[in-house]
């Protein structure tokens, strides 16, 4: 039987779970691809280190080039993450034709431009599964199952630990902060949770689905982020009164030459499937011309389901070196010559639904004020809730409005103007409301 030997870049969680799934799998791999799947050489920062898998048959090393320049390595795999030495050891395996899969959604969304012009240069695969929604096939649903269709719009919800504290502060009104430090010490979040609670974490892995979608490589710098650490307990329990779910998402939709990105919390009605896709899960919702909605659902982070992705991709590369093949599906979904440079509409000119929450001081007309700014700025209002009234009349109470589809930038001038009356009591919170067309 013939064996594909691996290089690995990184015995971490992932890199571990890679080599586990191969030896237990093998068996079941060789039946599929015809060939067994070997890991020969390993890079690692710290050699010494005590490991959870066996090193027998691997050679350890903290040189990169005990890999790079190894020519009976077919694959290398990058699961060191961060972008500057993995984007090294990305195209510098490219460079010497090495086909590459790796995890790192982070490279994959800052470095696109230089990573994915190396790939179609060398017309090699590149794995990349395992960077968006963990064990989820959602790339490949994307590059192959919706082949045939126009992607109307992608929504995901990419970001477990975002999602774990959103449904723990739905199903139990606790704060952002209790739920964090729960999810904290149980291994959800990382000790320094901002890259996820921010939002950053669902923009590298929509910039990577984006590009996939549209055949492009957008800048991610220009992706409008927002996290969920303004969401409170109070607009999780009005926005349920009012139908909806809190969820952050990543948002992906195209017009003409314009794509629309961004990752904010949104309202999804609770009769949607997003709605339901609680705790550490992901979903990525799909409409396509043709297809319509699809939804793909499971674990988006995890040693065995990553890994599951990154042999995934190693079984599909093997398949074409078997076969003869150098590559078989262009990286980005499109052929080189129909690469398109895309601009990310700026939000002022997103349209959507709003939820408004006011914090106000009861006083008489308090609302009409706030409601002719809205209508002077073409915003018509849906709907309107008013909870009980304090007991104390000096203390603030909100004021709910949900608006009509209107523009960002309308909503955003009457936020700021209406932030000038005396009776608004605090900031105001903003959160759109999400609808989909599937
Ligand atoms: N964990 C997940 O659930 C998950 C999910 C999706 C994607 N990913 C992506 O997968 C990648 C790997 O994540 P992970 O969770 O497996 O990370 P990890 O557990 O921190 O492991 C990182 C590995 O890289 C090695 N490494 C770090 N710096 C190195 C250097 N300068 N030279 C050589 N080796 C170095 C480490 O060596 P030592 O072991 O010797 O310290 C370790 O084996 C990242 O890009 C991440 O974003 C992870």
């Amino acid at each position: 039987m013939q064996f594909i030997k691996i290089g690995i870049f990184g015995l971490g969680v992932v890199g571990a779970s890679v080599v586990s799934i191969i030896r237990k799998n093998q068996d079941l791999i060789q039946s599929r691809l015809g060939a067994g799947l070997e890991v020969t050489r390993a890079v690692v920062a710290n050699p010494g280190k005590p490991r959870d898998i066996s090193l027998e048959g691997i050679t350890l090393s903290t040189d990169p080039a005990t890999i790079l320049d190894d020519p009976e390595i077919d694959i290398v795999v990058e699961l060191i993450g961060g972008v500057d030495l993995a984007g090294e050891i990305v195209l510098q395996a490219l460079e010497r034709d090495k086909p590459v899969v790796t995890a790192n959604k982070a490279l994959l969304a800052e470095r696109a431009r230089e990573i994915f012009t190396k790939v179609y240069e060398k017309d090699l695969p590149l794995g990349l599964e395992a960077s968006v929604a963990g064990g989820i096939p959602v790339l490949r649903s994307l590059k192959e199952g919706l082949s045939a269709d126009r992607i109307i719009e992608i929504s995901g919800i990419v970001n477990g630990t975002c999602n774990y504290i959103l449904s723990k502060m739905t199903a139990e009104g606790a704060s952002f902060d209790d739920v964090l430090a729960e999810a904290q010490s149980l291994g959800y979040a990382e000790a320094d949770p901002a890259f996820d609670v921010e939002g950053f974490d669902a923009a590298h892995k929509l910039a990577i689905l984006v590009n996939l979608a549209y055949g492009t490589m957008v800048n991610f710098k220009d992706i409008h982020v927002e996290g969920i650490t303004a969401i409170t307990p109070m607009d999780i329990e009005y926005a349920g009164l009012l139908g909806f779910t809190v969820k952050l998402l990543a948002i992906g939709k195209i017009h003409g030459e314009v794509v629309e990105a961004r990752v904010h919390p949104a309202l999804v009605a609770n009769d949607h499937l997003l709605a339901s896709v609680n705790g550490v899960f992901n979903a990525v919702f799909l409409t396509g011309d043709n297809a319509d909605a699809t939804m793909s659902y499971g674990r988006g982070a995890g040693g065995l389901p990553t890994g599951s992705a990154v042999v995934s991709d190693i079984i599909d590369i093997a398949r074409n070196l078997r076969a003869g093949i150098r590559n078989k599906i262009p990286a980005l979904s499109v052929i080189q010559e129909r690469l398109r440079d895309l601009e990310i509409m700026k939000m002022d000119r997103i349209r959507s639904e709003y939820y408004l929450r006011f914090q106000v001081f009861d006083r008489v007309g308090v609302l009409a004020q706030i409601t002719r700014v809205m209508g002077d700025n073409n915003i018509s209002i849906q709907s309107m809730i008013q909870p009980a009234l304090s007991d104390h009349p000096d203390d603030p109470v909100q004021v709910i409005l949900i608006t009509h589809r209107a523009r960002e930038a309308d909503v955003q001038k009457s936020l700021a103007e209406i932030a000038h009356f005396d009776f608004i009591a605090g900031e105001t919170q903003l959160i759109r409301i999400e609808r989909f067309t599937g």
